[in-house]
């Protein structure tokens, strides 16, 4: 992953881009009203795999280094890469992020969210409320020429201000063809440090954000990632473009480009 090159996308790819990440954030939109307590994983996931194929596109973690299912549905203390489950139920209080990664003609969109399953405590509201914030933050300092530093920078301040860690153990991604390469895109760091953005980069950013300590454990299944103390953990992610004056999000229902001024 460190020797691979930045691959930079032609505005043809960035249009491909663009419907998968509008099919991949449909796809989430279409699962929401599945997020009730009583309802399964495995049927959130089994419902994703079927809307997936029925719009003519494949589910790129299904069988992703030996990945088992079609979504990740990480579950309170699971920070990512949760596996679903026929025995796992959801209930009243839980929070879970929903994963997705439609492959459209050949680009992957990927993209996931924060569902409250009922009724979430205050400190649950709070944390997801504040990893949204944190990648919005993220998504706004983007622009030719800024750095990636800038990013994590950015993510960090605001999820330590708000009593909050960033995960260090995963991170964003170049994302294209190619589900996962260069360049990585930590959700910490310092401002005006690492490679200079350039139009045409596509990269996902995913901050994992923890109520305590950032360190994570990996179970027995090699995938899911929690919390070393088992306090909760969210998640939010978008696929991104670096766009001649800006960012553009790529994982919306609709387009919404952003000029950066400069
Ligand atoms: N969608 C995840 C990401 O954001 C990757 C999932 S890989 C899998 O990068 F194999 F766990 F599905
Ligand atoms: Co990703
Ligand atoms: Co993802």
């Amino acid at each position: 992953m460190a020797t691979e090159r930045i691959i930079i996308l032609s505005s043809r790819e960035i249009e491909k881009m663009r419907r998968a990440g509008r099919l991949a954030a449909q796809l989430l939109d279409h699962l929401e009203p599945m997020v009730k307590p009583g309802v399964s994983t495995k049927e959130i996931n089994d419902e994703a795999e079927r809307w997936t194929k029925a719009h003519g596109a494949k589910s790129a973690p299904l069988g992703y280094n030996g990945f088992p299912q079609s979504i990740c549905t990480s579950v309170n203390e699971v920070v990512c890469h949760g596996i679903p489950n026929g025995k796992e139920i959801l209930q009243d209080g839980d929070i879970i992020n929903i994963d997705v990664t439609p492959i459209v003609d050949g680009y992957h969109g990927d993209t996931s969210r924060m569902f409250f399953v009922g009724i979430p405590s205050p400190t649950a509201k709070k944390l997801v409320e504040v990893t949204f914030e944190c990648m919005m933050r993220g998504i706004a300092v983007v622009k030719p020429g800024a750095r990636i530093g800038d990013i994590g920078a950015a993510i960090q301040e605001y999820a330590e201000a708000n009593g909050f860690s960033v995960v260090r153990d995963f991170v964003g991604h170049g994302v294209g063809r190619i589900f996962h390469t260069a360049p990585q895109i930590p959700h910490y760091g310092k401002r005006g440090k690492g490679k200079k953005l350039r139009p045409g980069m596509v990269f996902t950013i995913e901050p994992m954000i923890n109520e305590g300590t950032w360190e994570v454990e990996i179970m027995a299944d090699e995938w899911t990632a929690l919390t070393r103390d088992r306090q909760l953990s969210a998640q939010f992610e978008h696929t991104i473009a670096v766009t001649q004056d800006g960012v553009e999000i790529l994982t919306l229902r609709e387009e919404v480009a952003l000029k950066q001024s400069a």
